[in-house]
């Protein structure tokens, strides 16, 4: 197509180093060449269903008519401007709009340019708040197990240990870590229908433990992602807001991939009816299309930043501050949610997987089934009473993402947790077609076999 004698696989191969990917052993890149509502082209020639929104972060479908339109339209008009002692219609918009829609309180916005950098900056904005308010003994932050929020060095140390993090582990700052809900594997072993939220026992055993030495306290409200897709009891998340309230610290709620509509609300906070003091927001905020992030507050945080001392200013930055081109997407995209009923489409899609996906428990790999909005999860064990499993590493990931791929629909499972995150625009027989390859590829063979 464009005329060079090399295919782009191979072109790739000669030059590029992929994200966490071992460049020796993966197969060749998907050559992509369009994307087209849930749908990519290769360059030779397949269609693929792209069933994880290309990292969680596409709603409204790939090449948006809208979404294109706001984005050539603001190119023509101003494509970017430092952010520091200048502003611009989009991001003024964007803030408008974002403060409109977020959970009460909510009100100040500060951009950055992806989900890591929106999580740094919640992090480094509670612990400047403290020592603003000459109580700088508060500098721990406490963080979940199974939790992920980034790859950049403060959001690795708020994260749970893993394959991501370990080669930097001593590059990292400590953190108090406490149970999360995992309900499949009950930290307290207990089962949810008899439980009382136990485990949020743990939390408070942080709290209480860590004292007047709190900074915040760091989670994924509802749904931890990539950690393995374990999906919260509403209960657990109101527990953890009245704890902070109670022990006087702050609550930041990472949300960069529960936001905008991706568990069945705008945002999970919505779910267990809380405000965070801080919440980081970045993926689907530009529905896809640019790298963006943004860290929203409260009023009351921000007053500790306001003096005529000019240390307690928040000196954060990146040279992409508030780019105007993800702004006007970011814009068009919160258009799109009210002129289209998109929650109402995503609630559809929710009803749609928990009873497709509700009958594959009965297969003999299948260990839990997990549904939260636009997200149908499949834990798989290799056996079912002991519930084992060879984690993120398991090489069933990687055998089955290659099965899926071979029938058309891009899947990335997170080691033994397999999981369909589509784009929100997704229709009901695409669903059924996709729920139909997982069925058959789990019925048909034993993945676990050597
Ligand atoms: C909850 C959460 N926080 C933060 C991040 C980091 O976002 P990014 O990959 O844009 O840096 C992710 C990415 O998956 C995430 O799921």
């Amino acid at each position: 197509m464009t005329g060079h004698p090399e295919n782009l696989a191979t072109r790739d191969q000669r030059h590029l180093w992929h994200p966490y990917t071992q460049m020796m052993l993966a197969p060749p890149p998907l050559p992509i060449v369009r994307g087209q509502g849930v749908y990519l082209y290769t360059e030779d020639g397949r269609k693929i269903l792209d069933g994880i929104s290309s990292w969680w972060v596409n709603i409204h479908g790939h090449s948006h008519p809208r979404l294109n339109e706001a984005l050539a339209r603001q190119a023509g008009e101003l494509e970017h401007v430092l952010f520091a002692g200048c502003t611009h219609r989009p991001a003024v918009e964007l803030a408008e709009a974002l403060v409109a829609v977020l959970p009460t309180g909510l009100t100040r916005i500060f951009y950055s340019d992806n989900g890591s950098t929106a999580v740094e900056v919640a992090l480094k904005m509670a612990y400047q708040y403290w020592q603003n308010l000459a109580q700088s003994q508060r500098r721990t932050f406490i963080t979940l197990h199974h939790a992920y929020h980034g790859d950049t060095v403060g959001a690795m140390s708020v994260s749970e240990e893993s394959a991501f993090s370990t080669p930097f582990k001593r590059l990292l700052f400590g953190t108090a870590r406490a149970d999360s809900p995992y309900c499949y594997r009950c930290p307290v072993g207990l089962k949810r229908e008899s439980c009382r939220i136990d485990c949020l026992s743990d939390v408070e055993r942080a709290l209480r433990e860590e004292g007047e030495t709190v900074a915040a306290v760091v989670v994924e409200p509802m749904l931890q992602g990539a950690g393995g897709m374990i999906v919260w009891p509403p209960e657990f998340l109101r527990g953890i807001c009245e704890l902070c309230d109670r022990y006087g610290t702050l609550m930041i709620a990472d949300e960069v991939l529960t936001g905008f509509g991706r568990t069945g609300r705008m945002f999970a906070c919505e779910h267990a009816g809380v405000s965070p003091d801080i919440i980081c927001l970045s993926k689907a905020l530009t529905a896809g299309y640019l790298p963006f992030g943004a860290t929203a507050t409260t009023e009351r945080i921000y007053e500790a930043f306001l003096s005529d001392n000019r240390s307690k200013t928040f000196f954060h930055g990146h040279s992409y501050t508030a780019n105007p081109l993800a702004c006007a997407v970011a814009l068009e995209s919160l258009k799109i949610f009210r002129d289209e009923n998109v929650l109402e489409r995503v609630k559809t899609l929710e009803q749609q997987l928990s009873r497709r996906l509700d009958r594959l428990r009965a297969l003999p790999h299948v260990g839990d089934v997990r549904v939260i909005g636009g997200v149908g999860v499949i834990e798989l064990v290799r056996d079912n009473a002991s519930a084992a499993t060879g984690g993120y590493l398991d090489r069933i990931g990687p055998l089955l993402a290659a099965e899926f791929l071979r029938r058309g629909l891009l899947l990335r499972p997170l080691g033994n947790v397999l999981y369909f995150m589509p784009p929100y625009v997704i229709s009901a027989e695409e669903t059924d077609w996709a729920i139909d390859q997982l069925a058959e590829v789990l019925e048909d063979w034993n993945w676990f076999d050597d």
